[in-house]
């Protein structure tokens, strides 16, 4: 069990239910995760069972419930250490006042008890129960061992109660649950922010079976959307051809053409705050396409390219264009070309990489060097995921200063 308390949104939630009336609660605190872009897989203790179904929640977090220890086919699709392996972060909503006293005993004689035992996650839990079950000493005490061992405690809150009581004992609301959960996302930098990121390459086709490509694997523009979305954005990812699985959380639009990707993004542009072409697009493209597969024929083939549209220049001169960020991909004279590249372009930010076939392309390393007009930044060599996460938090700097009115200018007197 983890002893981290905060941690950055997570996005692969275990939602444990124990029994208990709150648990018809915890239908809808699915719902709003969802919402969020969070995947949601729910296990439940048999008592849960007994006061909503499991079909409630399949329904509702588009995954198969898990209720035993002992389900061979379940376990056989994923295996209880693999589901406390899989979790973000687990929460236990409600959270029963046996399951606490079990979970503070360490047992694990049920899946739910199980995957708490054996997640390196954060476990949070949100007790609810009887106000005086609630203020009895022995579960005082299992709660202070819990927290003690870093389990996060959320609530209870105070109210009316199922059995007619008043007190402190009712679960908190899935709103505020919810709150808990992404408050790093709501106080992130970029939070309520549309960010449209471009990544991977594009494939402009030759004839039916042939194209002209390049070396991008996506990684670098697939590592910026999902710091984008920590940062607290609201990510619309056009991607060209990758083998990437999409990170959760955000819309993924795919595409193959430059002629593609310029309408994906000029599709979604409109609500867009901040765009980052971070795909690596062709420049040419054939003029025109074979119908059938072109034949070993001639000994000498000419091929007749064209310019293709250039996405970024043409967000950046939008009348209401969004912060524009472009990257620069550069094997020599890097901050040079990056220079130009910023100026003729008419852009906010540019972020150059010097590459090759050993560096920056299809790598999980970059380093990236960011100009802007009258500024720079170096951010070293690293992995694409700690890099982005750098790069994210300077845009997110850059826009902010871009966003303050210009200062007044000072009256000169006399
Ligand atoms: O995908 P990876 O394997 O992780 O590799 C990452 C990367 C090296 C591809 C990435 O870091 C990168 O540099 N992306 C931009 C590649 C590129 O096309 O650079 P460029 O200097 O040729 O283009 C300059 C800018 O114009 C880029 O923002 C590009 O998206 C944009 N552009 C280019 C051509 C075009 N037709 N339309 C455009 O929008």
């Amino acid at each position: 069990m983890s002893t981290a308390t905060s941690l950055p949104v997570a996005r692969r939630i275990l939602l444990g239910v124990t029994g208990g009336i709150a648990a018809y609660k915890s239908a809808d605190l699915v719902r709003r995760l969802r919402e969020r872009g969070a995947e949601v897989q729910v296990v439940m203790t048999d008592g849960a069972t007994k006061f909503v179904t499991p079909l409630t929640f399949q329904a509702l977090s588009g995954r198969p419930v898990r209720t035993d220890l002992w389900d061979d086919a379940a376990e056989a699709a994923m295996g209880h250490i693999e589901l406390a392996r899989w979790a973000e972060l687990v929460l236990v909503a409600p959270a029963s006042a046996d399951f606490l006293a079990r979970l503070a005993g360490g047992h694990a004689d049920d899946l739910l008890s199980t995957a708490c035992l054996a997640t390196a996650a954060p476990v949070w839990v949100a007790p609810a129960m009887n106000r005086e079950m609630w203020a009895d000493a022995s579960t005082q005490a299992n709660v202070r061992t819990l927290a003690a061992r870093g389990v996060r405690v959320l609530g209870p809150t105070e109210g009316s109660q199922a059995c007619g009581e008043t007190g402190p004992g009712r679960m908190l609301e899935p709103e505020a649950l919810c709150a808990a959960l992404f408050a790093a996302e709501d106080a992130g930098p970029l939070a309520g922010l549309n960010v449209v990121i471009s990544a991977g390459p594009t494939r402009e086709p030759l004839d039916p079976v042939r194209f002209i490509s390049n070396r991008s694997s996506g990684k670098m523009g697939f590592a910026v959307a999902a710091a984008a979305r920590d940062a607290g954005a609201r990510v619309t990812l056009v991607s060209g051809p990758v083998s990437l699985a999409t990170p959760a959380g955000l819309v993924r639009v795919d595409v193959e053409t430059a002629a593609q990707m310029y309408a994906a993004v000029h599709g979604v542009i409109g609500t867009a705050d901040i765009y980052i072409g971070a795909a690596a697009v062709a420049d040419y493209t054939p003029v025109c396409c074979a119908e059938y597969k072109i034949k070993k024929t001639a000994d000498c083939l000419e091929l007749s390219l064209h310019k293709a549209p250039d996405i970024l220049a043409s967000v950046a001169a939008l009348e209401r264009r969004p912060y524009t960020v472009g990257f620069a991909a550069e094997t020599n004279d890097v901050e040079k070309h990056a220079l130009a590249k910023l100026v003729r372009k008419r852009l906010d930010l540019i972020a150059a990489n010097e590459v090759g076939t050993d560096r920056a392309f299809d790598r999980e390393d970059n380093a990236l060097l960011l100009l802007w007009p009258g500024g720079r930044r170096e951010l070293a060599l690293q992995s694409k995921s700690a890099l982005a996460r750098e790069f994210v938090a300077v845009v997110a700097e850059r826009f902010h200063a871009a966003r303050q009115p210009a200062a007044a200018p000072v009256p000169v007197a006399g």
